[in-house]
């Protein structure tokens, strides 16, 4: 979502005069609208001859993506809500089929506008309204938190430093969101006043992973040719990503799940006007510039890139070079093995349809969109299958233990995004080292949250030879889980947070340790990091009726702080673990305030933001 600000930045090098655009007439919407073009014919076209793949697609979260506001498209039937944020009071109301937004407004005293796009549909839901003139749109700052049951405030969704910004984005989904939320997006700016947005489709429809549809509808419905194309006098001129070489075929979806910038000006003049030149098929290279932390670096579309955005490495990457940012799949998948030295791809594991043979419902499968059995070990062993028969030797965990899961250890939860840890698809295994050079943590100590490196280290070195790094008298005797919690940026204290709730984490773990840690979390300077820490806590017994609110007043936060602690002392007595002293307890099970305090003291609180 980061790449908003470096559209408007490119915008701003470019300079007004080379900003192509025509007289955007003043719409009775007052929003983006879809227009055929391009050879594009929407997936309405293709439903009658591929009904089962229009119903799954129906069914995915790709299609709900980007949608006009009609009650239907809406996460929760709103008749109407009242929302505050910094002294200022949002209200949405129902009129007919309609929202409408009621706020206020920097010079305008307050205004009323209808709520006309929604993105997302799954995690989160945000609502755009007109802007009043022309298609560009604006952002209600309130989003829907669908699993949560809850309204929060946009600015508090992303990992960012605490800022008492509210900002209704103006423009943002004309030049940026609709990059990657819509199939073929033409921004179409004259001026920041002026937009005639256009997209082939709102969500992302058939032709954004099979090309422009049109002459494919056209052959196909000439009497005959399906029986010509199954003799081999017809070419089907549509694409299948499946049967696309693995780079490209990967391609298809890094036009999305990617880090990218224009290739040249030439492509940013071209898809202001006409939405990008890649089609599905083609080599995503010529007309993209794809950001890799090593590779990039010194090419020119770098140099201009990081003048525009010079925090932009360090907001998506690791310091090694590993994404950590979700949505960016691709961009781990170039830098993994079995993509550089094998032919992985995306669908190696994901299925864009649901196979007729899959037993599951479509709303599991749309969840993450996985073959069946790809979730297991079987998403490896179709490669490397080896280890099937050695499994125990090579993990060194019982098979059916957590630790014996090769996703577990080689693409762990260590991306963020939408308030919860991803799993990193760059294939890597755990080392220490990486720990120590980037922050990062290693596996290991991501489900073993009560040992030290030290100890990681040691196992290490004992299973696989791993040369054992230097490491100071902290590292040795204090949980890794602990200095991050405590010593921690922002990012590791997120990713701290979730794993405190992770289940397999708990068990290898014990959870009776953990109150206290995440307790603290709830006071954590960054929005993000106490909404997460909430719901983890939560899951610890005792807790699970325990009020409170991220967004409060910091008194108020303080009070439910106060109340945490003392539903930890009343439920939580039994804290000693066989590793107590690593996790900060004396022998009596008492936690050992002043280390604690001491390691608190040195968090680290550079200003971080995430890319998401
Ligand atoms: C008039 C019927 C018809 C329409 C409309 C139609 N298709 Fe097809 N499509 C076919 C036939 C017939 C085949 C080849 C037979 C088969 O394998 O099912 C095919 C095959 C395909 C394939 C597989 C290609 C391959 O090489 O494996 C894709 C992908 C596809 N269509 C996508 C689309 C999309 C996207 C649309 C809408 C833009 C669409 N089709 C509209 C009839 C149609
Ligand atoms: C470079 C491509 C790209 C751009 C540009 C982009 N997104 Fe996304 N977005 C994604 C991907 C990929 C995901 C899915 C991530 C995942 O599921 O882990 C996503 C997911 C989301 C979600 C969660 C949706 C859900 O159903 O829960 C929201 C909300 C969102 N984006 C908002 C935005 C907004 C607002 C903008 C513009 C300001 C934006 N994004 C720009 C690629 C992009
Ligand atoms: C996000 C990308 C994406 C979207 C959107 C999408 N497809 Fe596909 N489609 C694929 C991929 C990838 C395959 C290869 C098989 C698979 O993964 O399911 C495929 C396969 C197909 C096939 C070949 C038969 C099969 O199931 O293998 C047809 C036909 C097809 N798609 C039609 C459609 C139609 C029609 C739509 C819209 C209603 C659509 N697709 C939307 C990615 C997509
Ligand atoms: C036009 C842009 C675009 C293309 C092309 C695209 N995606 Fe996505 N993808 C997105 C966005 C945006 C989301 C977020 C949707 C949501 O979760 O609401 C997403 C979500 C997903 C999800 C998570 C679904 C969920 O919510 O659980 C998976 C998995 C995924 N994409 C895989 C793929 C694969 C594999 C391909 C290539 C065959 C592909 N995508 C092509 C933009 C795209
Ligand atoms: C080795 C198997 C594998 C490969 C290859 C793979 N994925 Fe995934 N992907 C997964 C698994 C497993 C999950 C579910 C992760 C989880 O449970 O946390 C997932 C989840 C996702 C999600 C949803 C993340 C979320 O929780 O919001 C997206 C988006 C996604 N993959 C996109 C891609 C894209 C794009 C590619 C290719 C560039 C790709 N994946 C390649 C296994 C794979
Ligand atoms: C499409 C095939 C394919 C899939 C799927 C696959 N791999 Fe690989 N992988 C390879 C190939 C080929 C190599 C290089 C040769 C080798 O080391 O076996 C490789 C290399 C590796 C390496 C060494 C990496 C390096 O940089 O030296 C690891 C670790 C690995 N794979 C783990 C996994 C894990 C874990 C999974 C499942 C999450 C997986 N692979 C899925 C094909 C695959
Ligand atoms: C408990 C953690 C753990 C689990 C679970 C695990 N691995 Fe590994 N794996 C490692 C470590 C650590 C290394 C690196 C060893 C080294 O540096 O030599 C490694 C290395 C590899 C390699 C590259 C070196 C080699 O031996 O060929 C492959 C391939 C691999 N693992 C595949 C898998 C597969 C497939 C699974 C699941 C069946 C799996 N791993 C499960 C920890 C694990
Ligand atoms: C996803 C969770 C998970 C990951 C990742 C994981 N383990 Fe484990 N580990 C467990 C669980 C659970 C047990 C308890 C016994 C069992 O289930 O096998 C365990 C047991 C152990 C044990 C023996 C019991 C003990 O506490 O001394 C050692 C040693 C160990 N793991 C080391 C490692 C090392 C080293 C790594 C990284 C290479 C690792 N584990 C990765 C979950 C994990």
């Amino acid at each position: 979502m980061g790449t908003i600000r470096i559209t408007l930045a490119l915008l701003s090098l470019l300079g007004p005069t080379t900003v192509l655009g025509r007289e955007a007439p003043v719409q009775e919407q007052g929003r983006p609208v879809q227009v055929l073009d391009y050879g594009y014919v929407s997936s309405e076209e293709c439903r009658s001859c591929h009904p089962q793949n229009h119903a799954s697609w129906h069914a995915s979260y790709h299609r709900t993506m980007t949608q006009v506001a009609t009650p239907e498209a809406l996460a929760i039937p709103i008749e109407k809500a009242d929302l505050k944020l910094e002294g200022q009071t949002y209200r949405l109301r129902r009129e007919g089929d309609w929202l409408w937004a009621d706020m206020p407004h920097p010079s305008m005293g307050r205004i009323k506008r209808r709520i006309v796009l929604t993105t997302g549909s799954h995690h989160f839901q945000m609502y755009w309204f007109s802007s009043g003139s022309t298609r560009k749109l604006e952002l209600f700052p309130f989003v829907y938190a669908i699993q949560e049951g809850r309204w929060i405030p946009e600015k508090s969704t992303f990992l960012m430093p605490p800022s008492p910004r509210i900002s209704t984005q103006p423009g943002r989904w004309n030049q940026a969101c609709l990059q990657c939320h819509t199939t073929l997006g033409r921004p179409r700016v004259a001026t920041q006043d002026n937009m005639d947005t256009q997209v082939a489709e709102f969500g992302i429809a058939c032709e954004a992973c099979h090309g422009p549809g049109a002459r494919h509808v056209q052959v196909m419905s000439r009497p005959g040719s399906l029986e010509a194309y199954r003799s081999g006098k017809l070419e089907l001129d549509i694409v299948n990503p499946a049967k696309l070489p693995h780079d490209r075929s990967s391609q298809v979806c890094g036009q999305c799940h990617s880090v990218f910038t224009f290739g040249d000006r030439q492509e940013l003049v071209q898809w202001l006007n006409h939405g990008f030149s890649y089609r599905p098929g083609q080599d995503l290279n010529a007309s993209r510039f794809l950001i890799r932390y090593q590779q990039s670096r010194g090419a020119p579309q770098m140099e201009a890139f990081l003048k525009a955005q010079p925090r932009f490495l360090e907001s998506v990457f690791w310091s090694d070079g590993m994404v950590r940012t979700a949505g960016r799949e691709y961009s781990g998948l170039l830098e993994s093995g079995c993509y550089q030295m094998g032919q992985m791809s995306c669908l190696s594991c994901h299925r864009l349809h649901k196979a007729p043979e899959d037993p599951r419902p479509l709303k599991s499968w749309a969840n993450d969109q996985l073959q069946p059995r790809m979730d297991t070990n079987q998403a490896c062993l179709q490669c490397h299958p080896a280890f099937e028969s050695r499994l125990e030797e090579h993990t060194h965990h019982r098979p059916g233990s957590p630790g014996s899961e090769c996703y577990n250890c080689h693409m762990p939860h260590t991306s963020y995004a939408l308030l919860k840890a991803i799993r990193s698809h760059q294939i890597n295994s755990p080392t220490v080292a990486a720990s120590l050079k980037t922050g990062r943590p290693n596996a290991c100590n991501q489900c073993h949250l009560d040992k030290t490196l030290a100890w990681t280290a040691q196992n290490l070195q004992k299973w696989y030879g791993v040369p054992k790094p230097k490491l100071s008298r902290e590292q040795e005797t204090v949980a890794a889980s602990v200095l991050w919690t405590l010593k921690g940026d922002a990012g590791q204290r997120a990713l701290m947070a979730w794993s405190l709730g992770w289940e397999p984490a708990k068990v290898a773990s014990g959870s009776g340790w953990m109150a206290p840690y995440l307790v603290q979390l709830l006071e954590d300077p960054y929005d993000a990091v106490r909404f997460i820490a909430y719901r983890s806590l939560r899951q610890l017994p005792g807790f699970s009726d325990f009020q409170y609110d991220y967004v409060d007043s910091p008194q108020r936060r303080a009070q439910a702080r106060l109340k945490a602690l003392e539903i930890w002392r009343r439920t939580g007595r039994q804290h000693r673990t066989a590793n107590g002293s690593a996790v900060l307890f004396d022998g009596r099970g008492n936690l050992r305030q002043k280390v604690f305090d001491r390691l608190l003291s040195q968090r680290n609180d550079y200003p971080l933001g995430l890319a998401e």
